[in-house]
């Protein structure tokens, strides 16, 4: 298979260097440009401070774009890049995507901007492939990742509507700093504390519940920031239409999470959903389907933090369940997720030739 250029949109970024590491040594994805805000731009990637907690992967000598300029694009057209990674706030995603995707490079956004608009799949790739389509026919010009929230909580009501039905749910999260971006992380870390307030957050992660499970229930949720660095935790209770007890229900949220395995894609968890007595936020975070890596490098580790974990399951009568589930915010809840979704568009032929451009 050959190696796709890709450039990131966002230089200095949490989610943009979460994807320089994984590109760093990606098999299908070769790491081509990176172009960002006014902040880095013209310095050499090297020289842009690393934020993430491991060392800065061995990454090419490139210097950062204007993300702006729509030469750019032109030029890297022309030098081969078809996929743009985009990691940019939603207010310049807004207008700068459908710039990046319009020129020819398709765009697979961790912004909100295009979520849930018409003719750009939001997809996550154990829930609605399908959906993974372009609006007609031909090459995917742009795509989106969901909010990193919804993954623990997606996955487990997944495989419980698929079983029994879902008629109801409620939601508690307990979301990391890093999903706030650096500066964010930062001022919370250096103050010592955090407003528990994220605006807009569950009404977000509601909205793209129903949308990729095309589910229609009632749900209420209640989203919280609290200090701890990364992983996001959520408390459910869902009420079933069917009655089970709690080994039929643990059987299928394993049996879902088997038959759920997107084996050939680098960056898929052996299994999306891990099924434990109960949630540990310290040893649960870089669950990669199969094992809980301790210090894993994301840049070589490509399954490492990309597998729910789901536990503490109580059903105090036949339709109510309750449980805990947690994932890594910015691994599988952000850039590990997008770039999964681009191996999946790759895998089904979606993505631009490599060929010279039209
Ligand atoms: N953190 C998460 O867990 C998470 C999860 C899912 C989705 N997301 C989404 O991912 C995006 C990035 O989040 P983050 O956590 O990486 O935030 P961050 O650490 O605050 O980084 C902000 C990013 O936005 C870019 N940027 C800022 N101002 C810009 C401008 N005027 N023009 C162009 N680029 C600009 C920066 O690029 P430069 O470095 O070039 O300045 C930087 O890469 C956001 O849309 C966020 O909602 C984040």
């Amino acid at each position: 298979m050959e190696r796709l250029k890709v450039a990131v949109l966002g230089a200095g970024g949490l989610v943009a260097q979460r994807l320089q590491q994984r590109l760093a040594h990606h098999p299908w994805f070769d790491l081509a440009a990176v172009a960002g805000s006014a902040r880095f731009l013209g310095q050499p990637l090297s020289g842009v401070p690393w934020v993430l907690e491991e060392k800065r992967p061995a990454l090419p000598d490139l210097t950062v774009l204007d993300v702006n300029d729509p030469a750019v694009v032109e030029r890297l057209i022309d030098e081969g890049v078809r996929v743009a990674f985009s990691a940019l706030p939603a207010a310049e995603a807004r207008h700068l995507e459908p710039m990046w995707a319009q020129a020819g490079i398709s765009v697979f956004s961790n912004a909100s901007a295009h979520r849930r608009v018409e003719g750009i799949p939001l997809v996550i790739p154990e829930i609605n492939a399908e959906a993974l389509q372009p609006p007609r026919g031909g090459v995917l010009r742009h795509a989106c990742a969901t909010n990193c929230t919804l993954l623990p909580l997606v996955f487990p009501l997944a495989a419980i509507h698929h079983a029994f039905g879902l008629e109801a749910y409620t939601m508690r999260s307990e979301q990391a700093l890093s999903g706030g971006g650096h500066p964010y992380m930062t001022r919370a870390l250096n103050e010592g504390s955090v407003d528990a307030d994220i605006p807009g957050e569950a009404e977000k992660t509601g909205a793209e519940f129903r949308h990729v499970l095309d589910w229609d229930g009632s749900s209420h949720l209640t989203c919280q920031r609290i200090m701890r660095a990364d992983g996001h935790h959520v408390f459910v209770e869902a009420t079933l239409s069917q009655p089970t007890d709690e080994n039929a229900l643990r059987g299928e949220l394993t049996k879902w999470s088997m038959r759920q395995r997107l084996h050939d894609l680098p960056s898929a968890p052996s299994q999306p959903l891990m099924v434990e007595d109960n949630v540990d936020v310290n040893a649960h975070l870089f669950a990669d389907g199969s094992a809980y890596p301790t210090q894993p490098d994301p840049a070589v580790d490509l399954k490492a933090g990309m597998a729910v974990v789901v536990g503490n399951i109580e059903m105090p009568d036949p339709t109510t369940v309750r449980f805990q589930a947690f994932n890594h915010n910015t691994l599988r809840g952000a850039a590990g997720g997008v770039v999964l979704l681009a191996e999946l568009a790759y895998a089904m032929e979606l993505m631009p030739s490599i060929g010279p451009h039209p």
